[in-house]
C-alpha cells in the first residue's frame, strides 16, 4: 500500500493533486490510502519523551491513526501546501509525531521509497523549500527520496495554485512534473516487490 498524507485543511488543491498521484499510482497497479489532517485532531509535540522507552505517543488524538498505515506503508508521498516558504504547520506536527513510531521501530520507515508534492499560491512561493523540507524530513528518518528527475521535477512535484482549485487544475507544468515524479516512483516500487 502506498500512503498519501495531506498537509491541507481543506478539500482544494492539494487534496485535488494528492486524489490525482493516488489514481495515477493506481492505474499502475498499486494499492494506495489517503490521509488527511482535514478535520482531524492534532497535538503538538511536546518532546516528553513518553514514546522513547517504545510505547508509542502519548498523545491520544487522530494521529494515532497514522503510525499503523506508516508502518505498513511500502512506500510514502507526503503533499503540503506551502504556508510561509515551508510545510503546513499540521503537516509539521504530524512529521514530529512520528518521532513515536521510530522510537518503537527505528526501522519502520528505513528503505522505504518517498515523493514530495508542494502547492504555493505564488508560482514561486517556496515550493523547493517545502520539498526541501519534506525530503529532509525523509533522509532523517532512512526514507528514499525520489523526485522525477530533471527537466521539470527535479525536487519532486511543485505546483502554483493561485489560491483556487481552478487555478491548481489548470497547472499544466505542475502536473507534467507530477507525472514524472510518479513515473519514477512506482517503477522503483515495482523493482521492489518481489518476483511472483
Ligand atoms: C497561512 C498561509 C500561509 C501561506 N503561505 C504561502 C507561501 O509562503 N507561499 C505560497 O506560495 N503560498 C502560500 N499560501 C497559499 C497556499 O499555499 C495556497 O493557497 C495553496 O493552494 C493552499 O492549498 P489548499 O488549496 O490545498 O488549501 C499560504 C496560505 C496560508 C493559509
Amino acid at each position: 500500500m502506498i500512503l498519501g498524507l495531506c498537509g491541507s485543511p481543506r478539500a482544494q488543491a492539494t487534496e485535488h493533486v494528492l486524489e490525482a498521484t493516488l489514481k495515477m499510482l493506481e492505474e499502475r497497479g498499486l494499492e494506495t490510502r489517503l490521509w488527511t489532517v482535514r478535520g482531524k485532531r492534532i497535538g503538538f509535540c511536546v518532546h516528553c519523551d513518553g514514546c522513547l522507552g517504545g510505547g508509542g505517543c502519548v498523545i491520544q488524538d487522530d494521529v494515532q491513526e497514522v503510525y499503523p498505515l506508516l508502518r505498513e506503508a511500502e512506500g510514502l508521498i507526503i503533499a503540503s501546501p506551502v504556508y510561509n516558504g515551508g510545510v503546513s504547520a499540521q503537516m509539521k506536527a504530524v512529521m514530529d509525531r512520528t518521532r513515536a513510531l521510530l522510537a518503537s521501530d527505528p526501522d519502520s520507515l528505513r528503505g522505504k521509497p518517498g515523493m514530495a508534492i508542494a502547492v504555493g499560491g505564488d508560482r514561486a512561493g517556496g515550493q523547493e523549500l517545502a520539498l526541501q523540507q519534506i525530503s529532509t524530513y525523509y533522509t532523517i528518518n532512512g526514507v528514499l527520496t525520489l523526485s522525477g528527475g530533471f527537466f521539470g521535477a527535479n525536487l519532486g512535484a511543485s505546483f502554483w495554485s493561485k489560491d483556487t482549485l481552478a487555478g491548481v487544475k489548470g497547472d499544466e507544468e505542475g502536473f507534467r512534473g507530477l507525472r514524472k515524479t510518479v513515473k519514477r516512483f512506482s517503477e522503483h516500487i515495482k523493482r521492489r516487490e518481489p518476483e511472483t
